[in-house]
Parts: C-alpha cells; sequence; structure tokens
C-alpha cells in the first residue's frame, strides 16, 4: 500500500507511479541539464519518485540552489549537486537511471533540427563521460533533436567500446502524454486510462499517433484523424508559439520524463513495463532507430513489440517518416564518426 502521508503518494497517483516496498536496492537517477526549465520541475516530480535513494544533479550552473531547495522536501530520495564537467563523473557514477534534457529549447520560428549545431555537441560530451563511468546506466536523452540526438549517444558509446543498444533511449512520453490528453478530451474518456501509442521519432512528421490502437476502444472519423494527426505532430510548436522567445514545453515535458524515469525504475526491479521511446530497432524496414512500444525489463529494452497492426493511413504516415528519419540519423551519426 502506499503511505498516506506523503507527498509521493499524491504524486504517485498523477504519475501513475507504482510504490514497491521493502526495496533492497538503492536506485541512483542522475538529471543532466538539472537547472534548466524541464530540469528543474523534473527534479521535483523525481524528489517525490518513492522509487529514488539518491537525486544527483547536474548542470553547469545553479546547481547548488536547485539542491538545497529540492532536499527540503521531505520525501526520501537523498539530493546532491554537480555543477561543472569536472564534477560530471561524480554525478553520473553508479547511477541507473540517467536522464539528459541539457540543451537549447527552440524559440517560435525555428525547427528541432536547428538545435543541432548547439546540442550534437553537448549530447556527445555529457555520453562520453557516461560511457566511461557509468555505460551499465540506461540512458533517457530529452535533449532536441532527439531524431539525431540519440544516434549521436549510440556512436559515442560505440567508440568507447560500451554500447548496449537496450541501455540508450530517446524519449518521446510527451507526444505520448499528448495524444492522450488530446484525445480523451475530444471523446470524454478518462485522460488517466486513456492509452494510445506513438511511434516513429520525436519531429515533426515523424511523430506518428496511432489512433486507431487507442485503449479502451474509441472511434474516430476520418477528418478527426485528418485533424487530430497534425496537432499531435505540431503540438511541440504550439507551445513554442505560446512561449513566444520564453522557451519550448518544459512543465508537461518534466510529467513526462518523471513518468519515463519511473518506467526504467519499476523494469529494473523486474516489473514488465511497457513504454514507446525511440531506440535501435528494427521495427520498420529500411531505418535503424525507431520509436514503438517496448516492453522494459531490467536490462532495458527487453523486446521491440512494433507498430502492430495500423491502418492504411497510418501506415502511409510510417512510410514518409523513414527517409526523415534516415536524414537525421545520419546527420548524427557523421558528427561523431565523420
Ligand atoms: P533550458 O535552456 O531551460 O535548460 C537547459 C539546461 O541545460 C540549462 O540549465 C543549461 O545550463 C543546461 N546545459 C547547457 N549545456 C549543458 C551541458 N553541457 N551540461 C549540462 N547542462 C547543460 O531548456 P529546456 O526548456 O529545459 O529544454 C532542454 C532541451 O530539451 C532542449 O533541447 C529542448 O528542445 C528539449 N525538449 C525535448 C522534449 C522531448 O519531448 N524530447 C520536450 C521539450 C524540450
Ligand atoms: C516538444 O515536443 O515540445 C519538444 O520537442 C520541444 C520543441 O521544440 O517542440
Amino acid at each position: 500500500a502506499l503511505p498516506v502521508k506523503s507527498a509521493g503518494s499524491v504524486m504517485s497517483a498523477s504519475l501513475r507511479l507504482v510504490a514497491v516496498r521493502n526495496s533492497s536496492s538503492k536506485p541512483k537517477v542522475a538529471v543532466l541539464g538539472a537547472s534548466g526549465g524541464i530540469g528543474q520541475p523534473l527534479g521535483l516530480l523525481l524528489k517525490q519518485d518513492p522509487l529514488i535513494a539518491h537525486l544527483s544533479l547536474y548542470d553547469v550552473v545553479n546547481t547548488p540552489g536547485v539542491a538545497a531547495d529540492l532536499s527540503h522536501i521531505d520525501s526520501n530520495a537523498k539530493v546532491s549537486a554537480h555543477t561543472g564537467p569536472a564534477e560530471l563523473a561524480a554525478a553520473v557514477e553508479g547511477a541507473d537511471v540517467i536522464v539528459i534534457p541539457a540543451g537549447v529549447p527552440r524559440k517560435p520560428g525555428m525547427t528541432r533540427d536547428d538545435l543541432f549545431n548547439t546540442n550534437a555537441g553537448i549530447v556527445r560530451d555529457l555520453c562520453q563521460t557516461i560511457a566511461k563511468v557509468a555505460p551499465k546506466a540506461l540512458v533517457a536523452i530529452i535533449t532536441n533533436p532527439v531524431n539525431s540526438t540519440v544516434p549521436i549517444a549510440v556512436e559515442v558509446f560505440k567508440k568507447a567500446g560500451s554500447y548496449d543498444k537496450r541501455r540508450i533511449f530517446g524519449v518521446t512520453t510527451l507526444d505520448v502524454v499528448r495524444s492522450q490528453a488530446f484525445v480523451s478530451d475530444l471523446k470524454g474518456t478518462d485522460a488517466s486510462k486513456t492509452v494510445v501509442p506513438v511511434v516513429g521519432g520525436h519531429a515533426g512528421i515523424t511523430i506518428i499517433p496511432l489512433l486507431s490502437q487507442t485503449s479502451p476502444k474509441v472511434s474516430f472519423t476520418q477528418p478527426e484523424i485528418e485533424k487530430l494527426t497534425p496537432r499531435i505532430q505540431d503540438a511541440g510548436t504550439e507551445v513554442v508559439n505560446a512561449k513566444a522567445g520564453a522557451g519550448s514545453a518544459t512543465l508537461s515535458m518534466a510529467l513526462a520524463g518523471a513518468r519515463f524515469a519511473n518506467s526504467l525504475l519499476r523494469a529494473l526491479k523486474g516489473e514488465k513495463v511497457v513504454q514507446c521511446a525511440y531506440v535501435e530497432s528494427e521495427a520498420v524496414k529500411g531505418v535503424n532507430f525507431f520509436s514503438t512500444p517496448l516492453e522494459l525489463g531490467p536490462n532495458g529494452v527487453e523486446k521491440i513489440l512494433g507498430v502492430g497492426k495500423v491502418t492504411p493511413f497510418e501506415q502511409k504516415l510510417i512510410d514518409a517518416s523513414v527517409p526523415e528519419l534516415n536524414k537525421n540519423i545520419a546527420k548524427g551519426v557523421k558528427f561523431v564518426s565523420g
């Protein structure tokens, strides 16, 4: 049973967390980019996750303040602060899960790919240390452009000789969260029980909600599908424009990141958990990275469940995403391997 008092029990309902009693392991989660727009609310949510024993916060600025603030919350996770490259190894050493929201966000008029020049180097440098110091960690990459930053991470791990394709994830949970929000709004279903898989990648036409697989089952008219699909694909831009230069989604992303991290932690404890994420995958012919539902376990990806039964409309979207993803993947690989 969940403890009655703690803030964790309140958050756990909204995060769909599952409390596990008498845990013998002491999971450590590191957040790299912990002082940012996503990093701070992500830290707030993770501080309340009863599965976390040690929350390690790393950034190039402001981590002492964020850590002091979070450490006053009466939940069990211990908080540590690490600032700047000289403290990165200590931040990730012994981490079971590492979540990376480090990097610059979009402004109106930009694509996610426009962030490549700044963020590619950030992800490469962080992963060089992780590949050496914490090669067994499950690494969840939020930094955009995810379609390219995940292949960058993979190349870095390969170069270091510590790549395990089950352990590196591009976080696409926000696409799932949005789809579930929009579908439940439209159909009047219980948002906390509505499940919508989203496959492909995390930018524009590569974001493919499989509305036909919504559960519990709901039916959509073709006009509804043709309106909802681009809304989900462009939802990030909707937030970027609404924030009018002040950044991109941070609060919904923090929730999505905390939910994904919790899934990894539950999987590490042996629970079978299904989540969508962008990983190295043979699920779709002609492309080496793809997000589909995954069965997660103690070593990360246990089984790639694939796209399942899709409609002709969804298949067309999948086919159209392949050349776009290949372009994004090649750009990431070239950045590391020349
Ligand atoms: P932000 O600018 O508010 O925060 C970024 C943080 O990263 C800052 O605190 C900064 O100091 C830190 N940082 C910069 N370089 C660093 C380095 N080398 N090491 C560690 N930390 C470093 O940005 P944000 O709004 O938090 O967004 C972060 C990233 O997440 C962006 O790339 C954004 O596009 C991406 N994002 C992804 C998704 C998704 O669904 N995957 C959703 C929203 C945002
Ligand atoms: C999102 O989907 O909100 C993020 O990828 C941020 C962005 O740039 O849209």
